[in-house]
Parts: C-alpha cells; structure tokens; sequence
C-alpha cells in the first residue's frame, strides 16, 4: 500500500503588482528588486480560504474526483482568515469534502509538513487526501516597509494524494525546527512581518543545503537522480546558492518567484503545478522538494511523481 499524486491545481489573485508600483511610492527599483530578490512582479487579493478553494477544485478536477471523494484536507498556511475557526474547514465545507480537515502552521516549510502528514495518515487509513498551501501575505505585510514589501505576494495551489496499490510516495524526508531562532522572523497578532533578512537569507542556505544532503542520502540517490528541484521560493540567489553547493542544475529547477513574490506555504505547490501544467514532469520522476521559513522551520522530501499505475 501506498500513495500517489493524482491532481494539482493553483490560484493567484488577478490583481499584479509590479516592482515600478512600488518604486513609485517606496524608495526602492525594479533594478534593486530584481537584482536582490529575482522578483518582477507579484500577486495580491482575495482570501486565503478562497484561494484555497479555487485551486483545491483545479486539483480535484485535474484528479477525476469530487469533494465527497476526499476524506482529509490539510491546509497549510501562516495567514488564516480568522483566529478561530481554522480556514480549512471553510474550505473542507466549500468543496463538499469528508472526513477532517485541519490547519498546519510551518510557515514556508508548511506545505511539505502537510504533504508528510497526508502520506502517514494515508497510511493510517484514510483513502484520499486534498493538500492545500494558500497565503495572503499582502494582509500581514507593512506595505509601507521597502524592506518586506517588496518580497511577500498572495496564493495557493493544492494536490490531491490518494492511497493505493502503488509504490511509497516519499522516499525520504526531513522535518525540522529552531525555536530559538523566533525572533528574526515573526508577525504579533494584528501586527505586521518582522524579517532579519540577512540572517535568514545566511540560515536559509545553510539549513536547506544541510537537510537536501540528508534526504538524498536517505533516499540513496545523488543531486544528478533528482528530475525536478521544487525548492521554496523567497529568493532566486539563495535558490542559485543552494543549487550551486549541491552540484543541482538551475534547468531542473522550477522557479515561480519572478512571477509570485514570495508565498510561503503556497511557493513549493505553486511552483510544482505551474512545472506540472508545463508538462516538465513525467510519471515516476524522482521530485525534490525543500523549503525554509519562520520557526525558523524546514522540510526537505524527496518524492515520486504521479499516479503511476494507481487504479482507482
Ligand atoms: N529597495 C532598496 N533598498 C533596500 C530594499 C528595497 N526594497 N530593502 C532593503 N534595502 C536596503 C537596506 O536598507 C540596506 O541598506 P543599508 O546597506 O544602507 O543598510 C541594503 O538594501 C542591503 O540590505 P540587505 O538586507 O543586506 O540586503 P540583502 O541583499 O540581504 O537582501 C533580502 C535583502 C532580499 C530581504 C534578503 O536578505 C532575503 O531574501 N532574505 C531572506 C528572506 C527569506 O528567505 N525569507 C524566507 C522565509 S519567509 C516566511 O517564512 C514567511
């Protein structure tokens, strides 16, 4: 028994926000932006539950299934609509799903902690599982501030897991966590993002390289096995440092940055649709996922692609 993955989908905001907007009000550059961040332009707008919604029905579309197929929804995200209740249930009720649904708060690592959770509940007996990353990071960011407005922009994407007589999903993973590490990256309730941003860009590399390093040797396999690298997307230069450390190739790395900003819980599926819609991935591919974020967290996996040979 295992699991596969049968559906993705995505959903960004309409309205684009381009780097000039900011220039225009900020004392910043499109040139500044660019060369510091690789993003050109970002999304904002909507709701984190109705992002959530919209690309869990892409997914569930791309799947062949229904909600009443589903009978756990995982939403991972740091920008709920409320305190209370979770948003997942909102979106558990919108799309007719069964079974539970809970939130997970991992920050930008969040979407592969939901995925590892969705594969051992699988396990556990669950039959098909909706993984949502969706953000409104726009609400929480001082638009004001040149130094964290430039980076955050608003998204989801979801895919859908489904258990079966197939091979294991995830070859390897690792989860991780630095609780000390708090404060250099925090929002208070009601407040604003308060980022370190040279220190997390330092801890960002060193983290995600050492974690990569772990999973790909779990998994027995080298950076040249590895068909996509879907890493979280805050920053094209710590992607291109960690890339240039491991010996993986930037062609086999999927970047939606430009185009997003920075989506925490949303960056790893958006990227990993928008590779899939691209048709970059095959069945069977080996998939390396990585992502760093508030925590200060991490998760690394390293997956299979597709449903291959799932009947349903
Ligand atoms: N436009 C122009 N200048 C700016 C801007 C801006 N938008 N923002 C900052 N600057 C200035 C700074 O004030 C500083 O000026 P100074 O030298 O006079 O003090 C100068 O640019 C350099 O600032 P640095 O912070 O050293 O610039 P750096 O190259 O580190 O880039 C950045 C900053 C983009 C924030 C980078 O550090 C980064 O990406 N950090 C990691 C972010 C991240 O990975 N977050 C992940 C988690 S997100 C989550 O969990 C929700």
């Amino acid at each position: 028994m295992g699991s596969a993955i049968t559906g993705w989908g995505e959903a960004l905001p309409e309205r684009i926000v381009t780097n000039d907007e900011f220039a225009a009000r900020l004392d910043t550059s499109d040139e500044w932006i660019v060369a510091r961040t690789g993003i050109h332009e970002r999304r904002m707008g909507s709701t984190t539950s109705k992002l959530a919604v919209e690309a869990g029905s892409a997914a569930l579309d791309r799947a062949g299934l229904v909600g009443a197929d589903v009978d756990l929804v995982i939403l991972a995200t740091t920008t709920p609509d409320q305190a209370i209740p979770a948003t997942s249930a909102a979106v558990h009720d919108a799309l007719g799903c069964r079974g539970g649904a809970f939130d997970l708060n991992a920050a930008c690592a969040g979407f592969v902690y939901a995925l590892v959770t969705a594969d051992a509940l699988l396990r556990a007996g669950h039959r098909r599982a909706l993984v949502i990353g969706s953000e409104t990071l726009s609400r929480v960011t001082d638009q004001d501030d040149r130094s964290t407005a430039v980076l955050f922009g608003d998204g989801a994407a979801a895919i859908v897991v489904e258990a079966g007589a197939t091979d294991d999903l995830i070859l390897a993973y690792d989860l991780g966590v630095d609780g000390s590490a708090t404060s250099l990256l925090y929002a208070e309730h009601g407040g604003h993002i308060h980022m370190e941003g040279r220190e997390v860009f330092r801890r960002a590399v060193r983290t995600e390289i050492t974690s990569i390093e772990r999973v790909l040797a779990d998994a027995g396999i080298g950076p040249d096995d590895v068909d996509l690298f879907v890493p979280h997307q805050a920053n094209v230069r710590i992607i291109e440092a960690v890339n240039e450390r491991l010996g993986l190739s930037m062609d086999k790395t999927a970047i939606v940055l430009d185009r997003t900003g920075n989506t925490s819980a949303a960056s790893i599926p958006l990227a990993l649709a928008e590779a899939a819609d691209a048709g970059r991935l095959n069945d069977g591919d080996t998939v390396l996922l990585s992502g760093f974020g508030a925590g200060m967290t991490w998760a690394s996996a390293v997956v299979r692609w597709g449903r291959r040979g799932l009947a349903r």
